[in-house]
């Protein structure tokens, strides 16, 4: 890593400190973003060029997230580091990097990077020099163990009964030392061993650098598996249908003393202001995530990003994030992200005949008015689609490579280039692309839906900046709508000068909604729909009804009493 830079000035239109909670991450998977060298691969250089679509004038979001720009073989296409202090050259330098930093630091935008610190990739020096011998200064840096014994044809049997999440035993052979190593993923991801200290030191002296560099935040691959249980206790098991599914993971993730760790991490982090980290809860639920979150130190849950679109569904998923997080607890908000489908092809498939734009809109007000920090993955502005990718095509090896009794979703057909304009390489390329495109993007692109009001692009506009001037949507709590009709979602956000009210018709038919509260209560004021043209001017009091399209959202604002 070259020498650490004093961090750049972050001049921030509109968010003091506390940006993580009122802002919007945007993530970014830099392979896809834009490919500024036309390599037929996104770069630094292609980010840093697209910086006004997603900053002040553009969207208006407020930090990007980056997936892994690190040196890496590429098996699990970036989440194998093979080196985390530096750029990929496929991206770019350092230098790129940090001109990237104060390019978006000079547009208030923050920059969020994704360390993958429970393993690495097997090219990474460490693990070079760790599965050469048993002795040298990396030897003990991964789970490496005995076998438990010998088959009677002197094959050796793994230390404990571990699997991988991709199927099969986790454990690896190692001749050279004759030992087995852990991993949770595939095995060319040794898993690290965080029990030895300079394993601990060497990535806490990592997060120093970056944050050194300017780097406002984190979010942390499968951050709760990086501690197992000091005895490599086998799991207990259960029914299940995959390998991975008949186990209970007592004992290789969500140890008793990981919050400590957690701790350590959070004081380097707290150490300079406005930093803040998110963690990619691995395998675990809406309890651990709230329970792991303090702080500017956030969570994914994954209860409503698995959420069917139907109105009961989203209402359970919501109102169990409430109960759980409580209002001392921020949540995040997410639909989509690279390891899953796109939005808007996950939740019209749960529905017949769905009018995928309608719902793309319709979620999008579900996204950026819900309590909690909205993470959105590039492209869902555009409301773009999973792309059919032929086997041959594929850029997802895990895809390939998983044991049989694993259902794999193809990954690389919700990670394929952004489409900036109409014309060959739609914009992001002037090569060829690394992965298809989608089939739309002559028309599904950011130049074609900028020129038109009525655009899904023009709607993620509006309503971040209704967002932005909204301290009840930012900040506000939440509270579902008793008595709801079957099709629709309904909560207020509130903060003690204004009310919002967020209605959602999640079915396919035109609705009559009426306005809660005693009739002629209150009155408000229509500020946003999805369907057609805002009408502003509309006010509606309590009792009275308003007509919603099917898979329509709209938005309300209090004025006052009638
Ligand atoms: C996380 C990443 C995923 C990766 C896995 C292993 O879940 O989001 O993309 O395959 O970790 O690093």
């Amino acid at each position: 890593m070259p020498p650490a830079r004093t961090a750049s000035t972050v001049r921030s239109p509109r968010f003091g400190d506390d940006w993580w909670q009122r802002g919007i991450v945007y993530q970014i998977y830099p392979r896809s973003f834009a490919d500024a060298d036309g390599d037929g691969f996104g770069d630094l250089q292609g980010i840093i060029d697209h910086l006004d679509h997603v900053g002040p004038g553009g969207l208006g979001i407020d930090a990007i997230w980056l997936s892994p720009i690190y040196p890496s073989p590429g098996l699990d296409v970036g989440y194998d580091v093979s080196d985390h202090t530096t750029v990929d050259p496929l991206f770019g330098t350092d230098d790129d990097f940090d001109r990237l930093v104060e390019e978006a630091h000079g547009r208030g935008i923050r920059v969020v990077l994704d360390l993958v610190m429970n393993h690495t990739s097997d090219q990474h020096p460490w693990f070079v020099a760790s599965r050469a011998s048993r002795t040298g200064p990396f030897a003990d840096w991964y789970l490496w163990r005995d076998p438990s014994g010998h088959a009677p044809d002197g094959t050796p049997l793994p230390p404990n009964n571990w699997v991988s999440f991709f199927g099969g035993s986790g454990w690896e052979w190692e001749p050279a030392r004759e030992q087995f190593y852990y991993h949770t993923f595939l095995p060319q991801q040794p898993e690290l061993d965080w029990r030895t200290p300079a394993v601990e030191a060497a990535q806490l002296a990592m997060v120093r650098g970056w944050l050194a560099r300017g780097v406002d935040g984190f979010r942390l691959d499968v951050f709760n598996a990086f501690l197992k249980h000091p005895d490599l206790l086998s799991n207990p098991t259960r029914e299940g249908t995959s390998a991975w599914g008949r186990q209970i993971h007592l004992y290789d993730r969500d140890q008793p003393d990981f919050p400590d760790l957690m701790a350590r991490f959070r004081a380097i982090v707290d150490s300079q202001p406005g930093r803040m980290s998110v963690g990619e809860l691995f395998d675990g639920t809406v309890e651990t995530a709230a329970s792991l979150t303090t702080d500017r130190h956030l969570f994914f849950d994954w209860d409503l990003l698995g959420a069917p679109w139907r109105a009961q569904d989203l209402r359970t998923a919501i109102g169990s994030r409430e109960a759980v997080f409580g209002p001392h607890r921020w949540p995040t908000a997410a639909l989509s992200n690279h390891d899953q489908p796109r939005q808007a092809s996950r939740l019209a498939a749960s529905v017949a005949d769905p009018d995928v734009d309608a719902v793309a809109r319709a979620a999008a007000v579900l996204i950026l008015t819900l309590r909690g920090t909205p993470f959105m993955y590039y492209g869902e502005e555009l409301g773009l689609r999973d792309v059919d990718i032929p086997p041959d095509e594929s850029v997802d090896p895990p895809a390939a490579v998983v044991a049989p009794d694993f259902q794999w979703w193809d990954r690389s057909r919700c990670r394929t280039p952004m489409p900036w304009s109409p014309g060959p390489g739609a914009g992001f390329t002037t090569g060829r692309p690394w992965l298809r495109l989608g089939p739309d993007a002559e028309t599904r692109n950011v130049r074609t839906q900028a020129e038109d009001p009525g655009s899904i692009l023009s709607l993620y506009r509006r309503l971040i900046a209704l967002r932005a001037a909204t301290p009840a949507l930012q900040v506000g709590s939440l509270e579902m709508v008793p008595d709801q009709d079957a099709s629709v979602v309904a909560y207020s956000r509130t903060t003690p000068d204004q009310t919002i009210l967020v209605a959602l018709n999640v079915g396919r038919e035109r609705i009559s909604w009426t306005v809660p509260g005693d009739p002629g209560s209150t009155r408000w004021r229509l500020v946003l729909r999805t369907a057609g043209a805002d009408t502003p001017a509309d006010e509606l009091t309590a009792g009275e009804s308003i007509e919603m399209d099917g898979d329509e959202g709209i938005i309300l604002e209090r004025v006052g009493r009638a």
